[in-house]
Protein backbone atom coordinates (compact mmCIF):
# COMPACT_ATOMS: atom_id res chain seq x y z
CA UNK A 1 0.00 0.00 0.00
CA UNK A 2 2.83 2.64 0.82
CA UNK A 3 4.89 1.59 -2.23
CA UNK A 4 1.56 2.21 -4.83
CA UNK A 5 1.67 5.51 -2.75
CA UNK A 6 5.13 6.79 -2.77
CA UNK A 7 5.09 5.46 -6.97
CA UNK A 8 2.35 7.73 -7.49
CA UNK A 9 3.66 10.69 -5.78
CA UNK A 10 7.30 10.21 -7.37
CA UNK A 11 5.34 10.19 -10.77
CA UNK A 12 4.09 13.51 -9.61
CA UNK A 13 7.16 15.32 -8.54
CA UNK A 14 8.74 16.46 -11.24
CA UNK A 15 5.72 18.60 -12.15
CA UNK A 16 5.23 20.13 -8.77
CA UNK A 17 9.02 20.78 -8.93
CA UNK A 18 8.63 23.05 -11.62
CA UNK A 19 6.03 25.15 -9.79
CA UNK A 20 8.05 25.50 -6.78
CA UNK A 21 6.65 23.25 -4.31
CA UNK A 22 9.10 23.26 -1.67
CA UNK A 23 9.88 20.18 0.50
CA UNK A 24 7.98 21.88 3.58
CA UNK A 25 5.34 22.14 1.56
CA UNK A 26 5.17 18.11 0.34
CA UNK A 27 5.90 17.48 4.44
CA UNK A 28 2.31 19.25 4.61
CA UNK A 29 0.89 17.55 1.85
CA UNK A 30 2.05 14.06 3.20
CA UNK A 31 1.06 14.78 6.56
CA UNK A 32 4.23 14.28 8.07
CA UNK A 33 4.95 17.40 10.28
CA UNK A 34 3.00 16.79 13.27
CA UNK A 35 0.02 19.15 14.09
CA UNK A 36 0.84 22.17 16.75
CA UNK A 37 4.40 22.49 15.73
CA UNK A 38 3.11 25.57 13.48
CA UNK A 39 4.12 28.09 15.99
CA UNK A 40 7.18 26.76 16.57
CA UNK A 41 9.97 28.35 14.18
CA UNK A 42 7.65 31.82 13.09
CA UNK A 43 9.73 35.00 12.96
CA UNK A 44 7.41 38.20 13.00
CA UNK A 45 6.27 38.78 9.39
CA UNK A 46 6.05 35.29 8.14
CA UNK A 47 3.64 32.75 7.32
CA UNK A 48 2.95 30.34 9.64
CA UNK A 49 3.92 26.63 8.45
CA UNK A 50 0.41 25.56 8.41
CA UNK A 51 -1.01 28.26 6.86
CA UNK A 52 -1.15 30.23 3.40
CA UNK A 53 -0.25 33.72 2.77
CA UNK A 54 -0.84 34.06 -1.06
CA UNK A 55 1.79 36.42 -2.40
CA UNK A 56 -0.86 38.06 -4.55
CA UNK A 57 -3.15 39.08 -1.72
CA UNK A 58 -0.49 39.32 1.19
CA UNK A 59 -3.29 40.85 3.04
CA UNK A 60 -4.73 37.77 3.43
CA UNK A 61 -3.68 34.68 5.49
CA UNK A 62 -5.77 31.31 4.80
CA UNK A 63 -5.82 28.92 8.14
CA UNK A 64 -9.02 26.99 8.47
CA UNK A 65 -9.71 23.21 8.21
CA UNK A 66 -5.91 22.29 8.91
CA UNK A 67 -6.76 20.72 12.34
CA UNK A 68 -5.53 23.66 14.13
CA UNK A 69 -5.79 23.44 17.88
CA UNK A 70 -3.91 26.20 19.03
CA UNK A 71 -3.52 30.39 17.52
CA UNK A 72 -0.89 30.29 14.99
CA UNK A 73 0.96 34.10 15.09
CA UNK A 74 -0.35 36.14 13.03
CA UNK A 75 2.22 39.05 11.41
CA UNK A 76 1.09 42.71 12.17
CA UNK A 77 0.55 42.91 8.65
CA UNK A 78 -2.66 41.00 8.20
CA UNK A 79 -5.72 42.01 7.70
CA UNK A 80 -7.81 38.97 6.55
CA UNK A 81 -7.21 36.04 9.16
CA UNK A 82 -9.47 32.85 8.51
CA UNK A 83 -8.81 30.65 11.66
CA UNK A 84 -12.52 28.44 10.88
CA UNK A 85 -12.90 25.19 10.73
CA UNK A 86 -10.05 24.13 13.50
CA UNK A 87 -10.33 22.67 16.64
CA UNK A 88 -8.51 25.90 18.44
CA UNK A 89 -9.71 25.71 22.44
CA UNK A 90 -8.20 29.45 23.74
CA UNK A 91 -7.49 33.05 22.27
CA UNK A 92 -4.85 34.16 25.47
CA UNK A 93 -4.59 37.43 25.44
CA UNK A 94 -1.18 37.61 23.54
CA UNK A 95 -2.63 35.49 20.63
CA UNK A 96 -3.13 38.72 18.83
CA UNK A 97 -1.26 41.08 20.48
CA UNK A 98 0.70 42.01 16.40
CA UNK A 99 -2.44 41.79 14.76
CA UNK A 100 -3.65 45.74 15.06
CA UNK A 101 -4.35 45.83 10.93
CA UNK A 102 -6.85 43.31 11.23
CA UNK A 103 -10.37 43.55 9.44
CA UNK A 104 -11.87 40.21 9.20
CA UNK A 105 -11.32 37.88 12.14
CA UNK A 106 -12.91 34.45 11.02
CA UNK A 107 -12.96 31.60 14.11
CA UNK A 108 -16.46 30.26 13.06
CA UNK A 109 -16.90 26.39 13.45
CA UNK A 110 -14.24 25.89 16.44
CA UNK A 111 -13.95 25.12 19.96
CA UNK A 112 -13.61 28.23 22.10
CA UNK A 113 -15.18 28.36 25.51
CA UNK A 114 -16.05 31.77 26.79
CA UNK A 115 -13.38 31.45 30.08
CA UNK A 116 -10.50 30.16 27.22
CA UNK A 117 -10.75 33.39 25.72
CA UNK A 118 -8.75 36.18 27.11
CA UNK A 119 -10.28 39.76 28.38
CA UNK A 120 -8.30 41.22 26.38
CA UNK A 121 -7.75 39.69 23.76
CA UNK A 122 -9.96 41.55 21.30
CA UNK A 123 -9.30 44.84 23.55
CA UNK A 124 -6.17 46.15 20.70
CA UNK A 125 -7.90 45.05 17.52
CA UNK A 126 -9.12 48.73 17.05
CA UNK A 127 -9.53 48.42 13.15
CA UNK A 128 -11.51 44.66 13.21
CA UNK A 129 -15.27 44.51 11.37
CA UNK A 130 -16.05 41.15 11.03
CA UNK A 131 -15.64 38.72 13.80
CA UNK A 132 -16.67 35.71 13.36
CA UNK A 133 -17.65 33.20 16.38
CA UNK A 134 -20.66 31.10 15.57
CA UNK A 135 -20.83 27.34 16.12
CA UNK A 136 -18.11 27.57 19.08
CA UNK A 137 -19.00 27.06 23.04
CA UNK A 138 -19.48 30.17 24.23
CA UNK A 139 -21.77 30.64 27.42
CA UNK A 140 -21.59 34.48 27.36
CA UNK A 141 -20.27 37.17 24.58
CA UNK A 142 -16.33 37.92 24.70
CA UNK A 143 -15.78 40.77 26.85
CA UNK A 144 -14.01 44.29 25.87
CA UNK A 145 -15.22 43.72 21.89
CA UNK A 146 -13.69 46.08 19.86
CA UNK A 147 -16.14 48.96 19.51
CA UNK A 148 -15.35 49.13 15.11
CA UNK A 149 -17.05 46.03 14.58
CA UNK A 150 -19.78 46.14 11.70
CA UNK A 151 -20.62 42.56 11.72
CA UNK A 152 -20.91 40.63 14.77
CA UNK A 153 -21.69 36.97 14.25
CA UNK A 154 -21.50 34.41 17.51
CA UNK A 155 -25.01 32.19 16.67
CA UNK A 156 -24.83 28.69 17.90
CA UNK A 157 -23.01 28.50 20.81
CA UNK A 158 -24.68 28.58 24.71
CA UNK A 159 -24.92 32.10 25.39
CA UNK A 160 -27.34 32.04 28.02
CA UNK A 161 -27.24 35.91 28.78
CA UNK A 162 -26.32 39.41 27.12
CA UNK A 163 -25.79 42.51 28.98
CA UNK A 164 -25.08 46.52 28.13
CA UNK A 165 -21.48 46.22 28.70
CA UNK A 166 -20.68 43.12 26.36
CA UNK A 167 -22.04 46.04 23.11
CA UNK A 168 -22.01 49.50 24.56
CA UNK A 169 -20.67 51.99 22.21
CA UNK A 170 -20.87 49.54 19.21
CA UNK A 171 -21.83 52.36 16.98
CA UNK A 172 -21.65 50.89 13.71
CA UNK A 173 -22.81 47.60 13.91
CA UNK A 174 -25.18 46.59 11.37
CA UNK A 175 -25.13 42.84 11.83
CA UNK A 176 -25.66 41.12 14.71
CA UNK A 177 -26.45 37.16 14.65
CA UNK A 178 -27.49 35.76 18.20
CA UNK A 179 -29.50 32.51 17.35
CA UNK A 180 -29.44 29.11 18.29
CA UNK A 181 -28.21 30.25 21.81
CA UNK A 182 -29.83 29.76 25.23
CA UNK A 183 -30.23 33.45 25.70
CA UNK A 184 -33.06 34.21 28.32
CA UNK A 185 -31.68 37.66 29.22
CA UNK A 186 -31.14 40.57 26.87
CA UNK A 187 -31.73 43.62 29.40
CA UNK A 188 -30.93 46.90 27.58
CA UNK A 189 -27.73 45.60 25.89
CA UNK A 190 -29.24 46.32 22.50
CA UNK A 191 -29.75 50.09 23.47
CA UNK A 192 -26.75 51.53 22.02
CA UNK A 193 -26.73 49.88 18.57
CA UNK A 194 -27.90 53.08 16.40
CA UNK A 195 -27.48 51.44 13.13
CA UNK A 196 -28.07 48.07 13.87
CA UNK A 197 -30.27 46.56 10.80
CA UNK A 198 -30.53 43.41 11.30
CA UNK A 199 -31.28 41.16 14.74
CA UNK A 200 -31.12 37.88 14.58
CA UNK A 201 -32.42 36.29 18.06
CA UNK A 202 -34.51 33.32 16.96
CA UNK A 203 -34.27 29.90 18.22
CA UNK A 204 -33.47 31.24 22.13
CA UNK A 205 -35.34 31.28 25.32
CA UNK A 206 -36.39 34.72 25.35
CA UNK A 207 -40.33 35.13 27.20
CA UNK A 208 -40.53 37.93 25.95
CA UNK A 209 -39.26 40.78 23.20
CA UNK A 210 -36.41 42.45 24.35
CA UNK A 211 -36.20 46.09 25.82
CA UNK A 212 -35.03 48.74 23.66
CA UNK A 213 -35.02 47.22 20.23
CA UNK A 214 -33.08 49.57 17.80
CA UNK A 215 -34.78 51.93 16.05
CA UNK A 216 -32.89 51.70 12.92
CA UNK A 217 -33.65 47.80 12.27
CA UNK A 218 -35.16 46.62 9.17
CA UNK A 219 -34.98 43.09 9.59
CA UNK A 220 -36.00 41.47 13.17
CA UNK A 221 -36.37 37.77 13.63
CA UNK A 222 -37.51 36.39 16.69
CA UNK A 223 -38.80 32.89 15.96
CA UNK A 224 -38.49 30.21 18.02
CA UNK A 225 -38.67 31.88 21.59
CA UNK A 226 -41.33 31.46 24.09
CA UNK A 227 -42.64 34.93 23.51
CA UNK A 228 -46.46 34.96 24.90
CA UNK A 229 -46.84 38.97 24.45
CA UNK A 230 -45.89 41.89 22.85
CA UNK A 231 -45.43 45.60 24.43
CA UNK A 232 -47.65 48.66 23.78
CA UNK A 233 -46.41 50.13 21.04
CA UNK A 234 -44.13 47.53 19.89
CA UNK A 235 -43.65 48.81 16.37
CA UNK A 236 -44.59 52.55 16.29
CA UNK A 237 -40.50 53.43 17.31
CA UNK A 238 -39.17 51.87 14.02
CA UNK A 239 -38.48 54.01 10.97
CA UNK A 240 -36.95 51.61 8.48
CA UNK A 241 -38.64 48.17 9.83
CA UNK A 242 -39.81 45.73 6.69
CA UNK A 243 -39.62 42.49 8.08
CA UNK A 244 -40.67 40.76 11.24
CA UNK A 245 -40.30 37.15 11.17
CA UNK A 246 -42.17 35.80 15.05
CA UNK A 247 -43.17 32.11 14.21
CA UNK A 248 -43.04 29.51 16.66
CA UNK A 249 -43.83 31.71 20.07
CA UNK A 250 -46.52 31.31 21.75
CA UNK A 251 -48.29 34.77 20.57
CA UNK A 252 -52.12 34.50 21.42
CA UNK A 253 -54.81 37.46 20.72
CA UNK A 254 -54.77 38.34 24.51
CA UNK A 255 -51.58 39.39 24.29
CA UNK A 256 -51.26 41.83 21.29
CA UNK A 257 -52.16 44.98 21.96
CA UNK A 258 -54.54 46.29 19.14
CA UNK A 259 -53.22 48.23 16.08
CA UNK A 260 -49.92 46.65 16.91
CA UNK A 261 -49.00 45.53 13.15
CA UNK A 262 -51.34 48.64 12.19
CA UNK A 263 -48.31 50.16 10.94
CA UNK A 264 -47.18 51.52 7.29
CA UNK A 265 -44.07 50.71 6.29
CA UNK A 266 -43.74 46.19 6.90
CA UNK A 267 -43.56 44.25 4.18
CA UNK A 268 -43.72 40.88 5.80
CA UNK A 269 -45.16 39.60 8.99
CA UNK A 270 -44.73 35.89 10.06
CA UNK A 271 -46.94 35.53 12.67
CA UNK A 272 -47.08 30.92 11.79
CA UNK A 273 -47.07 28.27 14.70
CA UNK A 274 -48.86 30.53 17.52
CA UNK A 275 -51.84 30.56 18.93
CA UNK A 276 -54.24 33.31 17.20
CA UNK A 277 -57.54 32.92 17.33
CA UNK A 278 -58.06 36.00 15.33
CA UNK A 279 -56.74 37.73 12.34
CA UNK A 280 -55.35 40.73 13.37
CA UNK A 281 -55.52 43.95 12.14
CA UNK A 282 -52.76 44.92 9.80
CA UNK A 283 -51.41 47.84 7.50
CA UNK A 284 -52.80 47.67 4.06
CA UNK A 285 -49.54 48.12 2.53
CA UNK A 286 -48.73 45.31 4.24
CA UNK A 287 -47.09 42.59 1.52
CA UNK A 288 -46.82 39.08 2.75
CA UNK A 289 -48.84 37.66 6.14
CA UNK A 290 -47.96 33.94 7.09
CA UNK A 291 -50.82 32.78 9.68
CA UNK A 292 -50.21 29.48 8.89
CA UNK A 293 -51.13 26.70 11.83
CA UNK A 294 -52.84 28.83 13.93
CA UNK A 295 -55.89 28.44 15.68
CA UNK A 296 -57.71 31.03 13.96
CA UNK A 297 -61.69 30.14 13.57
CA UNK A 298 -62.61 33.49 11.39
CA UNK A 299 -62.04 35.07 8.65
CA UNK A 300 -62.22 38.66 9.61
CA UNK A 301 -62.29 41.01 6.48
CA UNK A 302 -61.91 43.78 8.39
CA UNK A 303 -58.58 42.89 9.31
CA UNK A 304 -57.28 43.96 6.13
CA UNK A 305 -59.54 46.55 5.17
CA UNK A 306 -61.53 49.15 7.15
CA UNK A 307 -62.93 50.80 3.95
CA UNK A 308 -62.83 49.23 0.70
CA UNK A 309 -63.17 51.65 -2.76
CA UNK A 310 -61.07 52.66 -5.55
CA UNK A 311 -57.98 53.75 -3.78
CA UNK A 312 -58.74 52.14 -0.42
CA UNK A 313 -57.33 48.54 -0.51
CA UNK A 314 -54.89 45.68 0.81
CA UNK A 315 -51.40 45.51 -0.89
CA UNK A 316 -51.47 41.92 0.30
CA UNK A 317 -50.22 39.40 -2.12
CA UNK A 318 -49.75 36.06 0.06
CA UNK A 319 -51.80 35.36 2.32
CA UNK A 320 -51.16 31.94 4.64
CA UNK A 321 -54.06 30.46 6.45
CA UNK A 322 -53.41 26.91 6.32
CA UNK A 323 -53.49 24.69 9.54
CA UNK A 324 -56.33 26.80 11.02
CA UNK A 325 -60.08 26.00 11.85
CA UNK A 326 -61.16 27.91 8.64
CA UNK A 327 -61.72 26.70 5.26
CA UNK A 328 -62.40 28.24 1.64
CA UNK A 329 -66.02 28.54 2.31
CA UNK A 330 -65.38 30.98 5.48
CA UNK A 331 -63.91 33.71 3.12
CA UNK A 332 -66.67 36.24 2.00
CA UNK A 333 -66.47 36.69 -1.35
CA UNK A 334 -66.29 40.66 -0.68
CA UNK A 335 -63.10 40.09 -0.37
CA UNK A 336 -61.94 39.70 -3.61
CA UNK A 337 -62.22 43.54 -3.66
CA UNK A 338 -60.18 44.24 -0.80
CA UNK A 339 -57.77 41.45 -1.67
CA UNK A 340 -57.26 42.19 -4.88
CA UNK A 341 -53.81 41.84 -5.03
CA UNK A 342 -53.24 38.71 -3.22
CA UNK A 343 -52.05 36.35 -6.05
CA UNK A 344 -51.51 33.42 -3.15
CA UNK A 345 -54.34 32.97 -0.39
CA UNK A 346 -53.99 29.09 1.30
CA UNK A 347 -56.71 28.05 3.61
C1 LIG B 1 -17.95 21.85 22.80
O1 LIG B 1 -19.27 21.32 22.75
C2 LIG B 1 -19.33 20.05 22.13
C3 LIG B 1 -20.80 19.67 21.98
O2 LIG B 1 -21.55 20.02 23.09
C4 LIG B 1 -18.51 19.04 22.95
O3 LIG B 1 -18.54 17.81 22.31
C5 LIG B 1 -17.09 19.54 23.06
O4 LIG B 1 -16.35 18.69 23.90
C6 LIG B 1 -17.04 20.94 23.63
N1 LIG B 1 -15.67 21.43 23.57
C7 LIG B 1 -15.10 22.07 24.57
C8 LIG B 1 -13.69 22.50 24.34
O5 LIG B 1 -15.69 22.34 25.62
C1 LIG C 1 -17.52 54.06 12.75
O1 LIG C 1 -17.31 54.32 11.37
C2 LIG C 1 -16.86 55.64 11.11
C3 LIG C 1 -16.90 55.88 9.61
O2 LIG C 1 -16.37 54.79 8.92
C4 LIG C 1 -15.50 55.82 11.74
O3 LIG C 1 -15.01 57.11 11.51
C5 LIG C 1 -15.62 55.59 13.25
O4 LIG C 1 -14.35 55.66 13.86
C6 LIG C 1 -16.23 54.22 13.52
N1 LIG C 1 -16.53 54.08 14.95
C7 LIG C 1 -15.85 53.26 15.75
C8 LIG C 1 -16.33 53.18 17.16
O5 LIG C 1 -14.91 52.60 15.37
C1 LIG D 1 -55.29 51.12 10.68
O1 LIG D 1 -54.62 52.38 10.60
C2 LIG D 1 -55.17 53.27 9.65
C3 LIG D 1 -54.25 54.47 9.51
O2 LIG D 1 -53.75 54.85 10.74
C4 LIG D 1 -56.58 53.64 10.09
O3 LIG D 1 -57.18 54.53 9.17
C5 LIG D 1 -57.41 52.36 10.18
O4 LIG D 1 -58.70 52.64 10.65
C6 LIG D 1 -56.75 51.33 11.08
N1 LIG D 1 -57.48 50.08 10.98
C7 LIG D 1 -58.20 49.61 11.98
C8 LIG D 1 -58.99 48.39 11.67
O5 LIG D 1 -58.21 50.12 13.09
C1 LIG E 1 -59.64 56.22 1.35
O1 LIG E 1 -59.50 56.92 0.12
C2 LIG E 1 -59.72 58.32 0.21
C3 LIG E 1 -59.62 58.86 -1.17
O2 LIG E 1 -60.48 58.21 -2.03
C4 LIG E 1 -58.73 58.93 1.17
O3 LIG E 1 -59.01 60.32 1.32
C5 LIG E 1 -58.82 58.28 2.52
O4 LIG E 1 -57.81 58.77 3.38
C6 LIG E 1 -58.67 56.77 2.38
N1 LIG E 1 -58.90 56.15 3.67
C7 LIG E 1 -58.07 55.29 4.23
C8 LIG E 1 -58.50 54.71 5.54
O5 LIG E 1 -57.00 54.95 3.71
Amino acid sequence: MHLVIVFLLSALLPLSHSHGLDSRAWDRFLGLRPLGSQQADTKRGECPELCDCPSSFSVAMYCDGRGLTAMPSVPSHVKYLYLQNNAITAVPDSALINANSLLWLMMHHNQLTSEAIGKKAFLKLDKLERLYLQHNNLTSIPSNLPRSLRDLRVNHNKIEKVTPADLEGMDNLTVLYLHDNAVTDMSTSLKSLKSLTLLDISSNKLTKVPDALPENLYQLYLESNSIDSLPQDFLGRFTQLQYIRMSHNQLTDKGIPANTFNVTGLVELDLSFNKLERIPVVSTTLRHLYLQANVIKEFTLGSFCSIVDVTNFSKLQTLRLDGNEISREDIPTESSLCLRQASSIEV
